[in-house]
């Protein structure tokens, strides 16, 4: 038995996330893009995964530029991640002018107020149906001093705020 793209998308609406941007570059060019569903895989070696659509100009560079940012957002950041979801009519290489972003060198770009951003070199790449995979190695784990820690979610439909139960 198989379930419709309306049901998973339903169901999916329940499960809530952390929002992160996802970022990428490649030759100069950068991309990016907003994604709940990144985790963490391990700590030894320290290693995160993010599922990324292969059809986006993110995934291609990506998968050209071997580095990946997770940058993680806080509540004040809900236009950047409406931005980077393609929600505000920018196009891709405009997303980046908003927002205070740094890079390692070469590295992915780095959100400055993010509530922390893990940099890492890809590992591999595992494509499976639409989106790949992306298994990032983790070089460093940045915290801006003094972040107040309020993180941006999405949950049912909508941007939500975490609440901290006793
Ligand atoms: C809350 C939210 C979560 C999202 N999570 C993901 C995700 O985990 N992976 C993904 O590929 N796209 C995700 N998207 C969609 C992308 O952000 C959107 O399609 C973006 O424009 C793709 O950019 P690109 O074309 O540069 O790859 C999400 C969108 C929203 C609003």
């Amino acid at each position: 038995m198989s379930i419709s793209v309306d049901q998973f998308k339903q169901g999916m609406r329940k499960l809530g996330g952390a929002v992160n941007i996802v970022t990428s570059s490649h030759d100069g060019i950068r991309a990016g893009l907003t994604a709940t569903a990144v985790t963490s895989l391990s700590a030894d070696p320290p290693r995160l995964l993010a599922c990324v659509n292969r059809q986006g100009a993110t995934y291609d560079i990506i998968s050209r530029g071997r580095t990946l940012a997770v940058n993680v957002l806080g509540v004040q950041h809900k236009d950047l991640a409406m931005r980077f979801a393609g929600m505000d009519g920018e196009t891709e290489t405009e997303r980046f002018d908003d927002g205070h972003w740094s890079s390692n060198g070469d590295g992915a770009p780095i959100l400055s107020n993010a509530l922390v951003s893990f940099d890492c070199e890809v590992d591999s790449i595992m494509d499976v149906g639409s989106h790949g995979i992306v298994i990032g190695n983790i070089r460093s784990v940045i915290i801006p001093d003094g972040a107040n820690y309020s993180p941006l979610c999405y949950a049912d439909g909508a941007w939500a705020r975490l609440e901290i139960i006793e």
